[in-house]
């Protein structure tokens, strides 16, 4: 007999008033590269996008968000801007984009555009200009060059690491014309977090700050309903930029910090626990947020800024969505999480807790273009936070294994209260490529590292769309960036479509279910019966009528409790030993009301 109360139980509430679309918004990540390719050339485009998507609309996302289709040279897929106000030729043009905004409210559709403010390209025409103007300039001030130590100024100005791995410092030539210079590159010193060509803006400089509002301001006014704004948590960096022994990587944050030396400033965080790193999560990273609400709400249709910041703990992150900030937060600790129910139950409770407290909606994820799709992740033998990629000699994850708990988790996250974030290709249960040969890959974390990680391509593969088609209907010409697995044939949009028990129609019935359920803004407490199980995940949830959501994590069957009647489940459902009892087998999650 449990001995919970009530209120031990309740887990969540929704907040008071007016809710904005966002609060419950499923938003479904398109990676412009991969999505679909309307001229033939193998790489996707705006016109792709705009021509599928109705398989959007149908299959009930309330918004979509791009990543970037700006102008760049592609160094890192887009992430690194040349033109902030231009669509890169690759992807079409401006009349493109508009066109896609325009097709997308004509299908209710929103749609939220990927800012990136943390660096820009080294192609981007201030950082030529501030090559040619020298140390000293204006032009300089603009991003982050300092002077290198050791007795030529050889030395990179501090010890950082770039994310992609390597040096985050890159030295230019200032005096290559002084007679005699032994030095190919002799000059200042670049920062640049990620890679060489991605060098960081200097967010102290105020031409920095208007600038970006006014970016800000060009896209709300072409029509766009908000921002996901790339590495949130890097703009500001701590005074001095003191070294820092510890290597930063995508998908955990900090690690491996210096915590044995007392000196190290990485010790001086708040929470005085191993501490976040002097790039990222500084207290001035907030007033350019205030700064870009207030912009947001001159404009009407609440726009909704929403931040990439692999920050720790999650109470942390619930400072970027504080009321006068951000309106959401990418909630990776969820997406981390190990295969695992106490350990799930947590990381659901502390995030509601966390975003409660400040009035903001929880969100979840399971996959985007950054990380180990959740099909493979979760049939690795370690469950979390996975590797930075698969590669070929790797050990390989179970396929069959992945597909059941991806299912699972897919639908244990659409059943939780607040926004949920889906990332293209998860709805046809697509696993990661993990045997792409390294001829192929492009992520510049492949390269920076030596081949260790194996980086970001295998999540980044074309989609399938029919079948039969040469290259799964990606493009009319059959081409594609990066080769698909011939297994993906099954996998392709309309080989899924109609077929019951499909992952297309899961996701479909699922989302029609959430929508008319209101599940997004629903109430939540744990289920009296599982709350301490070490194999379960249950919960009540609250929103225009009460839904049992139970997932099954353990290794036997478990009973669906009575009272209770299936409406939908990842898998398929089984009968008890006594012929009437309905069962959840093992990886396998079901949504159920009231009889
Ligand atoms: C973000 C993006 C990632 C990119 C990095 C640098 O984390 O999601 O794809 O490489 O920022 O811009």
């Amino acid at each position: 007999m449990s001995t919970l109360t009530r209120a031990d139980l309740t887990v969540h509430t929704p907040a008071q008033g007016r809710a904005p679309w966002w609060r419950q918004a499923v938003i479904y990540q398109v990676y412009p590269r991969s999505f679909a390719d309307g001229d033939g050339d193998g790489i996707g485009d705006l016109p792709g996008i705009t021509a599928r998507l109705d398989h959007l609309a149908a299959l009930g996302v309330d918004a979509v968000w791009l990543s970037p289709f700006y102008r760049s040279p592609q160094a890192d897929a887009g992430y690194d801007v040349a033109d902030y106000r231009a669509v890169d030729p690759l992807f079409g043009t401006l009349a493109d984009a508009d066109a896609l905004l325009a097709r997308a409210r004509e299908l209710g559709l929103r749609v939220i555009v990927d800012l990136v403010p943390n660096h820009t390209s080294d192609e981007h025409e201030w950082f030529a200009a501030a090559l040619a103007a020298g140390p000293g300039s204006p032009e300089r001030a603009r991003y982050i060059f300092r002077e290198g130590g050791g007795e030529t100024g050889e030395e990179p100005p501090n010890n950082w690491e770039s994310v992609f791995g390597g040096p985050a410092w890159t030295r230019v030539r200032d005096r290559a014309d002084a007679p005699g210079s032994p030095w190919a590159e002799d000059g200042q010193w670049y920062l640049h977090l990620f890679d060489s060509k991605q060098p960081d803006l200097d967010w102290g400089n105020p031409e920095v700050r208007a600038e970006l509002e006014d970016v800000l301001r060009f896209w709300l006014d072409r029509g766009v309903d908000g921002f996901r704004v790339d590495v949130a948590h890097g703009l500001v960096k701590a005074p001095g930029l003191p070294d820092w022994a510890g290597h930063v990587s995508m998908v955990e944050g900090a690690e491996d910090a210096d915590d044995t030396d007392p000196e190290s400033p990485a010790l001086r965080s708040p929470e005085g626990h191993h501490a976040h790193p002097p790039m990222f999560d500084q207290e001035g990273v907030h007033e350019i947020y205030r700064d870009w609400h207030r912009v947001l709400a001159e404009y009407p249709g609440d726009r909704v800024l929403v931040a990439e910041a692999w920050v720790d703990p999650i109470e942390r992150l619930a400072r970027y969505v504080r009321a006068d900030e951000m309106h959401q937060a990418f909630n990776f600790a969820f997406l981390v999480s190990p295969w695992h129910a106490p350990e799930l139950r947590d990381v659901i409770a502390r995030s509601y807790r966390a975003n409660d407290a400040v009035g903001a909606p929880t969100t979840w994820v399971l996959s985007n273009h950054d990380v180990v799709r959740h099909a493979s992740r979760l049939g690795l033998a370690r469950t979390g936070k996975g590797p930075n990629g698969i590669g070929a000699t790797d050990p390989q994850p179970d396929a069959e294994l992945g597909l059941r708990r991806a299912r699972a988790a897919t639908l244990l996250m659409l059943g939780l209260p607040g926004s949920a974030y889906l990332y293209q290709g998860e709805e046809l249960g697509l696993p990661e490529h993990t045997e792409l040969p390294d001829e192929a890959r492009q992520d510049p974390a492949f390269f920076r590292t030596g081949g260790v990680e194996r980086g970001r391509d295998g999540c980044r593969v074309p989609l399938p769309w029919e079948q039969d088609a040469p290259g799964f209907g990606f493009s009319p010409t059959g081409r594609t960036w990066l080769p698909q697995p011939p297994e993906w044939a099954d996998l392709a949009a309309d080989a899924q479509t109609g077929r019951p028990g499909s992952t297309l129609e899961l996701y479909r019935e699922a989302l029609r279910l959430r929508a008319g359920l209101g599940l997004g803004l629903g109430s939540m407490s744990w289920s009296a019966e599982h709350a301490t199980s070490p194999d379960v995940v249950a919960f009540v949830t609250t929103g225009a009528a009460e839904v049992l959501v139970l997932t099954n994590l353990g290794d036997a069957d478990v009973a669906l409790p009575g009272g209770w009647s299936a409406l939908v489940a990842s898998g398929p459902l089984g009968s008890g030993t006594d012929g009437d009892a309905v069962t959840v087998p093992v990886d396998t999650t079901v949504w159920a009301r009231r009889i």
